[in-house]
């Protein structure tokens, strides 16, 4: 599996595999140990999605050693604080029956955003974590933080797919040493992603399925993918993408069909920021 070097040296899969929506615990256990059977490495989870103890028991029945895993997971906002986020996160590694985390995120830019990161540089510090970062962080957001904290977050997960491609949120991360990785890669088969004419006629070139094709290009922008299913010949599918290169040409067709719009919500609507809010316990 090809990876990309964070800011911090650690090396991270440039593609794994995503749990969001799969709250069933067998499913998800089930679908976690067919995408390690099936070669991934890399599994992005969140306290928020309430599977980690499906994952970190999917992770254990295999059997695959410590090391060569790669276990994402995100603090959320209701347990933001220095003190909160420290707690939170001995919880969510409990349920991953873990000694440390690769990869610990921010999962929003919301609530106090400053004490959980102070919490997050020091479990970075004391080696419960290998890297920290942020999510759904725009990049007045982000700048500020890097410019008022000692640690820079390693990577920002967004809101990444051929309708929203985000070129500048990707120069400004590049800028400052931040790994963009995408999520919802299909954007969750919205607007027909799988239909899609050019996606689709770029992919029988190649012999590729439009989701093959959405993720080797995300890669060849050294995005780092983490595309979900629950379907055993699609987890298959979408890990089977490093046997071919798309052409210039190709990528440049794909990059025409950006939007620059979210396909979910804006981050920075005050009636979304609320509706977040709202969520708090
Ligand atoms: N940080 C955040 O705020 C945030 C937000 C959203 C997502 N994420 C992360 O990003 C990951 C991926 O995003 P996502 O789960 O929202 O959506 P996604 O990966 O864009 O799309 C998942 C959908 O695509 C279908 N699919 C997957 N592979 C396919 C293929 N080869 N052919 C046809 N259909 C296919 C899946 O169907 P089946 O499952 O039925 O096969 C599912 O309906 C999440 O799991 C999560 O880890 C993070």
């Amino acid at each position: 599996m090809k990876t990309i070097q964070l800011n911090n040296g650690v090396e991270m899969p440039i593609l794994g595999y995503g749990v969001y929506q799969i709250p069933d615990y067998d499913e998800c256990k089930k679908s976690v140990l067919k995408a390690l059977e099936a070669g991934y490495r890399s599994i992005d989870t969140a306290q928020a999605y309430q599977n980690e103890q499906a994952v970190g028991d999917a992770i254990r029945e295999s059997g695959i050693k410590r090391e060569e895993l790669f276990i994402t997971t995100k603090l959320w906002i209701s347990d933001y604080g220095f003190e909160n986020a420290q707690k939170a996160f001995e919880q969510s590694i409990n349920k991953l029956q873990l000694d440390y985390l690769d990869l610990y995120l921010l999962h929003q830019p919301y609530n106090d955003v400053y004490g959980s990161w102070r919490a997050l540089e020091n479990l970075q510090k004391t080696g419960k974590t290998k890297a920290i970062g942020v999510s759904n962080f725009f990049p007045d957001r982000l700048v500020d933080l890097v410019s008022y904290n000692e640690i820079t977050p390693a990577v920002n997960q967004i809101e990444t797919h051929v309708f929203y491609q985000r070129f500048k949120d990707h120069d400004v991360m590049n800028e400052l040493g931040v790994q963009h990785e995408s999520w919802a890669p299909f954007a969750e088969g919205k607007n027909d992603y799988f239909q899609n004419e050019i996606l689709t006629k770029i992919g029988a070139k190649y012999g590729k399925s439009v989701a093959q094709v959405t993720l080797r290009w995300m890669i060849q922008r050294n995005i780092v993918v983490i595309p979900k299913s629950v379907t055993p010949s699609r987890i298959e599918q979408n890990i089977d993408v490093f046997d071919f290169e798309l052409s210039q040409e190709d990528m440049s067709a794909i990059a025409r069909l950006d939007t620059n719009e979210t396909k979910f919500f804006d981050h920075r609507d005050p009636e979304r920021v609320k509706w977040f809010a709202s969520l708090k316990r």
